[in-house]
């Protein structure tokens, strides 16, 4: 990065310390991951010059021949993983991959029955400061008091009272698998459309580790940085007969050009998850999620709905007389990344909430596995039992860079920067 360090020493020393803290700390925020350098490459480079509205073939602007290599590999790369009709790679986010949907099958004021955001729902699905929440009537569901686990008879009965015109199926933070035939189901008894959003589960369902909702929902929506280990962004898979208003409502509709680097990184993404070291990682995922999670349980951690059949889990720290945003700054300190979580039925604020919400897609990255987590799951519970005490912290925190020593990242970056 000789060039940015000349041009830009703010830029380069920042991009430097990020490569640097990514290295040095144990990433357990359930929705990152670290991509390869093969992904970095694919989004570093010059396509991100390239203007392409439309789609491969058919552009507006000239000179798309190469671009449009990349974004056709792409769409076959994602058909093929998930068995769709169609599928559109363009959409900037997650966030953007909803939003054509829903502006596409909705009309303002339509009923969405979606997954209630306190019981780990996404912004995007219908919170009231987001478009979805403004412009659609949403009625939430949520999971039972106790199981903690999504409840398809409520959601039967919410969809035939309030007769949705769309139903949501997917989560940010529900760490179970989620039955999207039994949402069919339901949309099936009230003539409703089923969405899936696959956001954080993309890597299990590509590696048929969780039920795919392909078969199911009329529209699955998906982020590629998650599970996927891809580029930052998104991508919309759906039925044939709405392929034509799904690709026009991402362009022109909500999208402008589209960003070609990431799409050829996405193609880049979609070709690794082919391979069958990427079901290996998956399988590897979801074991270091289990143990993980059971190790805090043995420690006496609340595990909500009882534990994890995914990538991620959350923890009810109230019994531990302590706060999320109280636990996830003091994990910080230690150099163990994780986030503050609201857990259902929770009675603190979002900004403080009850929980944290922990995930291995990054650590499995690295390499590491249930032996790992073993001694992670000690180090959380050393962490926070006794955070008052600093000599605890720095010995957690040695501890810590001792373990991502044995797994490295991005070494070749760091050697040269
Ligand atoms: C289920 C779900 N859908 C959509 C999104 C939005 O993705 P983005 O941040 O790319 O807009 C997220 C992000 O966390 C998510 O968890």
């Amino acid at each position: 990065m000789n060039n940015l360090k000349r041009t830009d020493l703010e830029v380069y020393n920042s991009v430097k310390e990020e490569t640097k803290r990514e290295n040095e700390n144990l990433e357990l925020i359930a929705s990152e991951n670290f991509v390869s350098q093969a992904v970095l490459e694919a989004q570093g480079s010059v396509m991100t010059n390239k203007y392409a509205e439309g789609y491969p073939k058919a552009r507006w602007y000239n000179g798309c021949q190469y671009v449009d290599v990349v974004e056709a590999l792409a769409v076959e790369r994602c058909r093929q993983i998930f068995g769709c009709e169609h599928a559109n790679v363009q959409p900037h986010s997650g966030t953007s991959a909803n939003m054509a949907v829903y502006f596409a099958m909705l009309k303002p004021g339509d009923t969405v029955l979606a997954m209630d955001l306190a019981c780990g729902g996404h912004l995007s699905h219908g919170h009231p400061h987001n478009f979805s929440g403004k412009f659609y009537k949403i009625v939430p569901y949520g999971v039972n008091r106790k199981t903690e686990m999504l409840d398809y008879a409520e959601i039967m009965s919410l969809a035939k009272e309030h007769k949705p015109k769309m139903i949501l199926a997917g989560a940010s933070a529900y760490p179970r698998s989620i039955d999207f035939e039994k949402f069919r189901q339901v949309a099936d008894a009230v003539g409703a459309f089923l969405m899936a959003d696959i956001a954080h589960i993309a890597g299990l369902v590509a590696a048929g580790l969780h039920q795919s909702p392909v078969p199911y929902a009329e529209f699955v929506t998906s982020t590629t940085h998650k599970t996927m280990r891809g580029p930052r962004g998104g991508f919309i898979m759906c039925r044939q007969e709405f392929a034509k208003k799904i690709d026009s409502e991402i362009f022109p509709g909500i999208q402008g050009g589209p960003l070609m680097h990431v799409i050829a990184a996405k193609a880049v993404c979609f070709k690794e998850a082919l391979q069958p070291a990427f079901k290996t990682y998956q399988r590897q995922i979801i074991a270091n999620t289990k143990t993980l999670s059971d190790e805090l349980a043995k420690r006496g951690y609340r595990i909500v709905a009882g534990g994890t059949d995914t990538h991620l889990f959350l923890v009810d720290l109230s019994s531990k007389k302590m706060t999320g945003k109280d636990a996830s700054s003091i994990l910080e300190e230690a150099g163990i990344t994780i986030n503050k979580n609201i857990i259902p039925f929770d009675t603190q604020p979002p900004a403080i909430a009850s929980g944290i919400r922990i995930g291995s897609p990054a650590v499995t990255t690295r390499g590491m596995k249930e032996e790992q987590m073993v001694q992670i799951a000690r180090l959380i519970d050393k962490a926070l039992s006794a955070p008052q005490k600093e000599r605890n912290i720095r010995e957690v925190k040695r501890e810590v860079t001792g373990l991502v020593k044995r797994f490295p990242l991005y070494e070749d970056l760091l050697k040269r920067l």
